[in-house]
């Protein structure tokens, strides 16, 4: 008999609580698709294919040479400056939220990856093909660059199963567009108010990879002025009805993101942010650079917002809750809290926007 321990092919480099982490738990975790996590999109690429830019050329050309003179070539790789990680020593909670964090922002970064290259192979307009192949690229080095880190603990995504196996959601070319334009500007925001903060704090920078989120930004920057002059050609986007789509968009990015953000609360302790001011403070810059394409923005200083956010981060705790419990009592739990969840939102939705002149440029610089 042979006594020795089978050899495993991916060894388990790390474990959370006892519980053995590898490729495959953190592949599972991106595979979900509930309605909070990170999704894969596809889209009409022939509607996308047909947008003319003659309407905004100048400030297009100007962000395509920006894109093209690639500033951040050279950015995303380890250098001297990546600190040795100690995986091990993590308290158990921060580094299953962190692991979770890490897997949901690669998921995210890669969807992004996945939709743009699409958008380049099937198109054969020039600008449009172009734009997306240079999004593209920044979204998969800042994939690879999130799943290296997950390397060094044995855990990286596998990439390629997710391209083939994770559910692809159709949106129509306009929801993609406020759906994406609104994920790179608060990706944006989120990526540089934590920068901000470790800047001013360095001591709560548990793990280096936060000490590439400057550049980094800057690429989100960018790609969400490009939805911006999209969204310029054709002013019926942004007015009319549409309104109400917009309005639609900005609630559900910001009512998911301050729920994701409740579930992780050992990481933004470790990190020293309130995670109630984070929230604001995030929604505050997004909403004040959305002012250059989207004629309303949502007033998150309504008496009304942040309980009714409470309440829908509550819904979802104990909708998950109930999912895990089981059972007919488990059943019924689930009923009632995701009617709760759908009262918070509408509540959430009906709260009055404020209304805003849109500027004749949308050309904005990151400023934070
Ligand atoms: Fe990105
Ligand atoms: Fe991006």
């Amino acid at each position: 008999m042979n006594m020795q321990a089978p050899k495993r092919e991916a060894p388990t480099a790390t474990s959370v609580d006892g519980v053995p982490y590898d490729s495959t738990v953190t592949t599972d975790i991106a595979m979900q698709d509930t309605l909070l996590t990170p999704r894969f999109y596809t889209t009409d690429f022939d509607e996308m294919d047909a947008i003319s830019v003659e309407g905004v050329r100048a400030d297009w050309d100007a962000l395509i040479a920006k894109m093209e003179a690639d500033p951040n070539k050279g950015h995303f790789k380890k250098n001297e400056d990546w600190d040795t990680v100690d995986w091990e020593g993590m308290e158990p909670q921060l580094k299953k939220e962190f692991i979770d964090f890490l897997v949901s922002s690669c998921t995210a970064e890669f969807s992004g990856c996945v939709l743009y290259k699409e958008m380049k192979r099937r198109g054969s307009n020039k600008d449009i093909t172009q734009l997306f192949q240079l999004m593209a690229r920044d979204e998969a080095r800042h994939a690879g660059f999130i799943n290296d880190a997950l390397r060094e603990a044995g855990i990286a995504v596998n990439l390629g199963f997710l391209t083939q196996k994770k559910k692809y959601t159709y949106f129509r070319p306009k929801f993609i567009y406020y759906a994406t334009y609104l994920s790179e500007k608060i990706g944006y925001a989120r990526y540089i108010t934590i920068y901000r903060h470790l800047e001013a704090h360095p001591d709560k920078r548990f793990h280096p990879i936060f000490k590439w989120f400057k550049e980094w930004c800057n690429d989100e920057f960018g790609h969400g002025e490009a939805f911006a002059l999209l969204m310029k050609t054709d002013p019926k986007l942004t007015t009319g009805r549409n309104v109400w789509w917009i309005k639609f968009f900005l609630t559900a990015v910001y009512g998911t993101m301050y729920v994701r953000d409740h579930q992780r609360p050992a990481f933004h302790e470790a990190l020293g942010v309130d995670v109630d001011w984070y929230g604001q403070e995030v929604f505050r810059k997004t909403s004040e650079i959305s002012k250059q394409i989207f004629p309303i923005t949502l007033d998150i200083d309504h008496p009304r917002w942040l309980p009714t956010l409470k309440r829908l981060q509550k819904a979802n705790a104990d909708l998950a809750a109930a999912k895990a419990r089981g059972g007919v009592s488990g059943r019924l739990g689930q009923v009632a809290a995701s009617a709760r969840a759908a009262a918070a939102f509408v509540s959430l939705y009906t709260i009055p926007a404020i209304r805003h002149d849109v500027p004749i440029s949308t050309r904005l610089e990151p400023a934070y």
